[in-house]
């Protein structure tokens, strides 16, 4: 078991080692069974945590500051428009000053090719960790809970088993290509074999694909790249099925949600589960646009997970918060 996490920072999924996922995952478990009994845990007595945020949120948000309450700290809700950000405050500013406040800067800032710069600037200058809560490149914290649901539906035992993590249609917006990221790098690590499907203009980064290529390689797991919704979904135990914009092709809204028009029959409904495994899992991180990524008969239905998910982001994130901070 690796514990070496104190002071560390978590900003790409793969800056934890498998190990260290590991213990996070297993710490993760003691204190979702302690938060059930009602246990107290207050690891992180007085410590405070500064949640950054330029954009908007509501599980992340709402499950780290329930999640440090819980530990026994506060955290401070911090909306980037009303600070002097805007105003001339770099990132080196917001590091070395937050970092001198507060035992742990958490940030989501998905600006597309700003995002995860920004992260890695602040966490130069920070003196406490650096929690990414959702950057441009990676979604890390979501994808912890994912591997806990998972390890929850169809436990630890993965090697071989199908996953699709699929590109579905969404008309609200041009979603950032974070989630499938950091899927397509953690889960090959965990024995998944992980198949990536998406129209050809919603392509993820080149060098991040590559990396989750060779994930795969060093755990001896297949990683497979499709065009077809339907064939991906072809005998898979979980469904990951989400929309993002094709910000590799463009990142013009009004170019890019014309090409998203043109792929309005990605839906995950009842006739596309039923091409996956009998058992398979739905899995989504929400919000979704019902109806148009997923119908409410599937979200809905008995596959579902999409309401444990959300929650293990409350338990995940406190066992970051507990190994890192303090
Ligand atoms: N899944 C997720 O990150 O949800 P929010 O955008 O509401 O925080």
């Amino acid at each position: 078991m690796q514990t070496n996490l104190r002071g560390r920072d978590l900003i790409c999924d793969l800056d934890f080692s498998k190990e260290e996922v590991e213990t996070v995952l297993e710490v993760a478990f003691d204190l979702k069974r302690k938060q059930a009994l009602r246990e107290p845990h207050p690891y992180l007595r007085d410590k405070v945590l500064a949640m950054l945020f330029f954009f908007s949120s509501t599980r992340t948000r709402a499950s780290f500051e329930a999640g440090i309450a819980q530990l026994g700290g506060h955290g401070a809700f911090i909306e980037a428009a009303t600070t002097q950000i805007a105003h001339g405050d770099t990132p080196k500013e917001i590091g070395e000053i937050l970092g001198r406040y507060f035992d742990g800067l958490a940030i989501r800032q998905c600006d597309w090719q700003v995002g995860n710069a920004y992260q890695n600037e602040v966490a130069r200058y920070s003196r406490v960790p650096v929690l990414n809560m959702q950057c441009d490149l990676y979604h890390p914290f979501q994808c912890l809970a994912d591997l806990m649901t998972i390890f929850e539906k169809k436990g630890t035992q993965l090697r071989h088993r199908k996953m699709v993590v699929s590109w579905a249609y969404a008309a609200s917006y041009l979603k950032p290509i974070s989630v499938p990221q950091s899927l397509i790098l953690q889960m090959p690590r965990f024995g998944l074999d992980v198949t990536l499907a998406y129209p050809p203009e919603f392509a993820l980064r080149g060098d991040i694909v590559e990396e989750a290529k060779a994930q795969a390689r060093r755990y001896g797991t297949s990683f497979q790249i499709s065009h077809d919704m339907a064939e991906a979904f072809n005998g898979a135990e979980i469904v990951y099925a989400k929309s993002w914009g094709p910000l590799m092709t463009t990142a013009d809204k009004v170019e890019g949600k014309r090409i998203q028009d043109s792929y309005q029959d990605w839906i995950t409904d009842a006739a596309k589960m039923s091409l996956a495994h009998p058992d398979a899992i739905f899995m989504h991180p929400l919000p979704a646009d019902r109806n148009i990524e997923v119908t409410d008969e599937v979200i809905d239905g008995a596959q579902s997970v999409v309401y444990d998910e959300a929650e293990n982001r409350l338990h995940a994130q406190k066992a970051v918060m507990a190994l890192t901070m303090g």
